[in-house]
């Protein structure tokens, strides 16, 4: 049976073909013959699905390949696996359900529909004895989801601290260096780092959900991304990169995932970050996932997270994980081990983390009092405070800065909104979470 199924190679049809499957056709013909000997046989493309078949591809894409029509693929009985990087939740999201209903090997790096849909699609994967696998929807090039699902397939993964977003990443470090918001997204972009839709990723959106499927693999936890604190890295400041960079911090985007008993804590945002962390030196396209494994202890995976070639090679190597399952008879192998279980989302006002507090204030006396007895009644405990200048006006603001000790984000929360009605505030106050990482 093996035998006869090494001789047949595998077939597979690409739906989508812009930055990540150009990457995919690529690396499939530069590393075509070492490919076919890992997957027990050859591997070959019979369709690439576009929208608009005449822009320019890359040159390892054959025009025969290329259509327009979606049944030219799911009509074919002998494509064994469909490939989507199209993106988006539809059509890919039927699409996907189609290959699998049909008994089709499914790759993806797809994290937006992996994130929504991701439960649903494993428990249809595992039923019709098929693979579902998703390595490139988190952390590009880096191998988060294969480490989680078999290397610590022994160990129960106590927290995720993850740098998870590329063009964030990119971006917060460049205008550490001095470059403004605008021009680094934009150098983003035309990297290919960032989405079709910018927002995703300055917003926290797309970070939001590669926690989420993160979560699944290292919590086995199924959860609700309406729960979760997702915050972006928009509204950062020149001058909290500068007090942090004074209290010996970098800011970073980060999703962080706790397991916390029958719930699960997930949050995404900036966040300080010591300098000497090893987060904290991951910088440009890098992601980082640190993973503390309750007997392992702390492993960290660091890599490019985004572009066409590092992505293509987390969708390559399923590709090739799929081809040989199917080869050796055994498809769905890896999707069964995948066990999910429905954990709500910790309340962010439950959470404690220690606190960047920065406020825009007048120059007046008894200002700073005012701030720490505010805190002071909520037990927001202060560790450092810092008032930078002196105002040249009598209306200037000058800015305040304050690191509290850990303490719950609602008690933080309550204390500023005490603070916010006082009339030497000059703008809203900015809240940054410490993360000791
Ligand atoms: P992209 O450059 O915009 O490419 C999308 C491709 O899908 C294009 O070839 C487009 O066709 C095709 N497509 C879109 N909608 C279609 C439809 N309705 N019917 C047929 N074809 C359609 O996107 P990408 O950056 O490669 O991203 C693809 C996926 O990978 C997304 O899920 C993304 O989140 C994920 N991802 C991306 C990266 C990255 O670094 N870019 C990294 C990890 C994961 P045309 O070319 O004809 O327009
Ligand atoms: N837009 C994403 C990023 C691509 O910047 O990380 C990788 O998923």
């Amino acid at each position: 049976m093996t035998q006869e199924r090494e001789k047949s190679p595998v077939r597979i049809s690409l739906l989508g073909c812009g930055t990540v499957g150009g990457g995919v056709l690529r690396l499939l013909q530069e590393n075509k013959d070492f490919l076919g000997l890992r997957a027990g046989g050859e591997i070959e493309v019979t369709h690439v699905l576009v929208k608009s078949p005449n822009k320019p591809r890359v040159a390892e894409c054959k025009k025969e390949w290329l259509t327009t029509d979606p049944e030219v693929i799911f009509g074919d009985p002998r494509v064994d696996l469909v490939v989507e990087v199209m993106g988006g939740e539809q059509p890919a999201y039927d699409y996907i359900q189609r290959a699998i209903a049909a008994g089709k090997g499914v790759v993806t790096a797809n994290k937006l529909l992996i994130a929504k849909h991701g439960p649903e699609l494993v428990e249809q994967a595992i039923k019709n004895r098929t693979d579902l696998a998703f390595e490139a929807s988190v952390g590009g090039g880096i191998p988060i989801i294969r480490t989680l699902r078999e290397a610590l397939a022994s160990d129960s993964v106590a927290s995720v601290h993850g740098i998870l977003n590329g063009t964030c990443n990119y971006i917060l470090t460049r205008m550490r260096e001095g470059m403004s918001f605008g021009v680094a997204l934009q150098q983003a972009q035309e990297l290919g780092y960032a989405e079709a839709d910018p927002t995703l990723d300055v917003g926290g959106h797309d970070a939001a959900q590669k926690l989420v499927v993160m979560s699944m693999l290292a919590f086995g936890a199924s959860v609700n991304a309406g729960e979760i604190m997702v915050e972006g890295i928009s509204e950062i400041e020149e001058v909290d990169l500068q007090f942090a960079d004074r209290f010996g911090y970098r800011i970073k985007h980060l999703g962080i995932g706790y397991d916390r008993g029958e719930r699960v804590e997930l949050r995404v945002h900036p966040a300080l970050v010591r300098k000497n962390s090893v987060l904290a030196n991951v910088d440009g396209v890098l992601n980082g996932v640190f993973v503390e494994g309750r007997a392992l202890g702390p492993c960290l995976l660091v890599g490019r997270g985004a572009g066409d070639m590092p992505t293509a090679v987390s969708v390559v190597a399923d590709i090739v994980d799929v081809a040989r399952s199917r080869i050796e008879g055994q498809p769905g192998l890896a999707t069964r081990g995948i066990q999910l279980k429905h954990r709500p989302v910790m309340p962010i006002e439950e959470v404690e983390t220690r606190y960047y507090l920065r406020f825009a204030v007048g120059d007046h006396p008894g200002v700073l009092g005012h701030i720490a007895s505010a805190l002071g009644a909520e037990s927001v405990s202060i560790e450092q405070m810092v008032q930078e200048g002196r105002a040249l006006e009598a209306d200037d603001a000058v800015p305040v800065c304050i690191i509290t000790h850990r303490c719950q984000e609602g008690a933080v929360r309550r204390a500023l909104k005490a603070i916010e009605s006082q009339v030497f505030l000059k703008g809203a106050p900015r809240i940054l979470r410490i993360e000791d990482v």
